[in-house]
């Protein structure tokens, strides 16, 4: 989603710096995050985006550069942004001694919820995040995904217009991080603003609105996920014969559209480049027209992590194992 003159900006980096002795974490990372709206920080570990993230939840002076959230400027109006926003991060801030209940009781009085409220909030974000029935075990029993569900559940209680999660999936099975997307994908349409950090490709493809693509601690591209995409190289059409000897009668019929076309006889596919959609429709109607059985003809873009390797020269796939290491940088 690009920004338009009258949308409200709900969260700005500018120009951020942090150096640790003379090592920089983060090089003048900026960006703006209209109000209601997703963005995606995503990189591969080491690249900077917790160090950003603290930085704009005033856990971290920057070296140089501010953010403003909400209005509201990190270094002049801590107090100001700390009530903006809500922060999941790697650390969890539950006590896993404590039930769920009692984390909801804990940070509730912190924030000065009144009693009656904070029951009512209480009882609805257990409910929201399917937590209900386990609110009375302590955290310690919880799995993974209860964990990070209560971890959100717990940050949303002050209902902060504006919620960091910091690689909020990290660690989580496919199904427990698709309830967790489901979650996201709710407080948005509620309004919430989210910076998301993440280390998958998948993830930012599917939650955010803007991507910003973190190496080294710059930003090294920025756009919708379909522009990163693009970006990375053009689409290609797929078209996989149901029989393989019909493969060269099929290359001589698709030489109409382009002249440079990929068989793989294994996989009886013919692979060409796209410009789009009326290149599907015209490979189409060239199969339908002659006697050659398809089994399926599809249009792919790059994915995200081709997008990656083109603008980085490696790969940024997160590996599954390194989770557990995340708290050792917070
Ligand atoms: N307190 C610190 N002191 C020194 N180096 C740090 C500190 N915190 C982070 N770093 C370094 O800064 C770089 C960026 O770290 P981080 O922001 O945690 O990356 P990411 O969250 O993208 O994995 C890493 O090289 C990390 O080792
Ligand atoms: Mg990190």
């Amino acid at each position: 989603m690009t920004s338009r003159p009258g949308d409200t900006i709900a969260v700005e980096a500018i120009d951020l710096v942090k150096r640790f002795d003379d090592f920089t974490a983060v090089d003048g990372i900026s960006f703006a995050v209209p109000a209601g709206t997703v963005l995606g920080m995503l990189g591969p570990n080491g690249a900077g985006k917790t160090t950003t993230v603290r930085m704009m939840t005033t856990l971290s002076t920057p070296t140089s550069g501010t953010a403003r959230i909400n209005g509201f400027d990190v270094l002049e109006n801590p107090a100001g942004v700390r009530r903006s926003m809500g922060l999941t991060g790697q650390a969890a801030t539950v006590d896993e001694l404590l039930t769920g209940r009692e984390n909801m009781a804990m940070i509730g009085g912190l924030y000065g919820i009144g009693r009656r409220e904070l029951r009512r909030r209480t009882e609805d974000l257990l409910a929201q995040f399917s937590l209900t029935d386990a609110g009375d075990k302590t955290v310690r029993e919880y799995s993974g995904g209860m964990r990070r569900r209560i971890d959100l559940a717990v940050s949303l209680l002050a209902s902060p217009p504006v919620l960091f999660l910091d690689e909020p999936t990290t660690g989580l099975d496919p199904h427990s991080r698709n309830e967790l997307w489901d979650v996201l994908r709710g407080l948005v349409d509620g309004g919430t603003t989210l910076i998301l950090t993440t280390q998958y490709l998948e993830e930012a493809d599917q939650l955010a609105d803007r991507i910003v693509v973190i190496d080294a601690g710059r930003i090294i591209a920025e756009g919708t996920p379909l522009e990163l995409k693009t970006q990375a190289g053009a689409a290609s059409l797929v078209t996989t014969l149901t029989h393989a000897a019909d493969l060269p009668s099929a290359h001589a019929l698709l030489a109409e559209v382009s002249d440079e076309i990929f068989v793989d006889d294994h996989a009886r596919t013919l692979t060409l480049p796209a410009g789009g959609l009326s290149d599907l429709t015209r490979v189409a109607q060239l199969l339908d027209r002659s006697a050659i059985a398809v089994d399926d003809l599809s249009l792919s873009r790059p994915s995200l992590d081709d997008v990656f390797l083109s603008l980085t020269g490696h790969r940024a796939v997160a590996d599954e194992s390194s989770a557990d290491l995340e708290g050792v940088d917070a």
